[in-house]
């Protein structure tokens, strides 16, 4: 059993990696300050999991009020979701996403290293590698980012990756998640995003449970068998067990490590709206609009790496996830506000 410090752990991912955790028997120490979620995700997987986490309502840009966290506590391991993540928002906003995403970084290194905590998995994103000059892509392939929201985790891979070459006593995972949707199979924990959705799924259970009125399908003139983006769409919880693999490989004094987090299998919108629309057991409407700047044609991961080295696998299919996702949004239809 380890003492694990997850940063941002009432979000989206870090709700289902938290819960994953417990089940595994460790103990959780929660950070957030609840910019982007809702402290009821807590309870519910403390409800799921029978078990009890200890949070602290905090911002890991308040470097004093952080500290509070590692003082308090004699700290394993780290896993860093905190962070801001909306691609368009960014653009907006951009020194928002500089500051938030860049000083609770920086401020958490700061941490770890005056309290001799080693251990750290940060949530990357397969937005480093930007256009791939093939699929699948490898974690090896050249990084290339197009907003702030990515430059802001291919700056923390590169302070990552400086900050490791002179502390090699820090063993960091690098982790690329690919498109993460679903959610447990509870039903009782889920993507919960603020206002309209940006993300494909969550705009279609949206629009499946009549929130909205139909989903536009950005382009369907990209060189695909259907016209419609290809990206690797994988299953929150096969995500969490990611990141159990991940600490595993931390604690046998790995250095600085980087795995994508995928399944590698490549669908286009239309099939997920299909799978969608069989999991919700009726069409749901949709028409074709202008593509969306930013967006590429492909984007899957070769999940070869992480399941040679750290014995990955994503389990779920397609329809499992699509299933789940419905399944929380059906019984969620206001996410957490009720
Ligand atoms: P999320 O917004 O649901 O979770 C992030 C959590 O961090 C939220 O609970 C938020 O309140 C908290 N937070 C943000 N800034 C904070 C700060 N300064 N101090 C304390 N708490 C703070 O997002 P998610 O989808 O769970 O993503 C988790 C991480 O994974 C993020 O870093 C994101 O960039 C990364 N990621 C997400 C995806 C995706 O598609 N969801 C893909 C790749 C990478
Ligand atoms: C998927 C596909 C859209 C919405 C984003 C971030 C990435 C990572 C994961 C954090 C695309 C199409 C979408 C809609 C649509 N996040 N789409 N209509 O863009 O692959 O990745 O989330 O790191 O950085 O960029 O995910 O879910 O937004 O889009 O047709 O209303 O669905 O064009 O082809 P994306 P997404």
């Amino acid at each position: 059993m380890k003492k694990i410090l997850v940063t941002g752990g009432a979000g989206y991912i870090g709700s289902h990696t938290v819960l994953a955790l417990l089940e595994k028997g460790h103990e959780v120490i929660i950070v957030d300050n609840f910019s982007n979620s809702n402290p009821e995700s807590i309870r519910r997987v403390e409800k799921i999991s029978g078990k009890k986490v200890k949070l602290y309502t905090c911002d890991c840009c308040n470097l004093d009020e952080f500290a509070t966290v590692f003082k308090e506590n004699k700290l394993d391991a780290v896993i860093h979701f905190a962070g801001l993540k909306a691609v368009g928002e960014s653009v907006s906003i951009p020194l928002k996403y500089y500051q938030n995403n860049l000083i609770s970084t920086l401020n958490l290194l700061e941490l770890m290293k005056q309290y001799h905590v080693y251990n750290l998995a940060f949530s990357s994103s397969a937005t480093v590698y930007g256009e791939p000059k093939s699929v699948p892509i490898f974690e090896d392939f050249d990084l290339h980012v197009s907003n702030p929201y990515g430059r802001t985790k291919l700056m923390i891979e590169d302070i990552l990756r400086d900050f490791s070459k002179v502390n090699p006593q820090f063993n960091i995972a690098l982790l690329r998640y690919f498109n993460p949707i679903g959610a447990h199979a509870s039903g009782l924990i889920g993507e919960d995003p603020n206002g309209i959705p940006n993300n494909l799924v969550p705009y279609i259970t949206q629009v499946a449970v009549g929130k909205l009125k139909e989903l536009g399908v950005f382009g369907n003139d990209y060189p695909t068998p259907d016209g419609t983006c290809i990206r690797d769409y994988i299953h929150v919880c096969d995500l969490a067990e990611g990141h159990v693999c991940a600490l595993d490989k931390l604690f046998t004094n790995c250095g600085l490590v980087t795995y994508n987090l995928g399944t590698g299998n490549g669908y286009s919108v239309l099939e997920v709206l299909r799978a969608m629309e069989k999991a919700v057991g009726k069409p749901i409407p949709y028409a074709f609009k202008p593509r969306r700047e930013g967006d590429i044609p492909a984007c899957f991961a070769s999940p070869e790496k992480a399941y040679k080295e750290i014995g990955f696998k994503a389990k779920y299919s397609i329809d499992d996830m699509a299933r789940d996702a419905w399944n929380w949004q059906k019984n969620n239809p206001q996410g957490y506000a009720k």
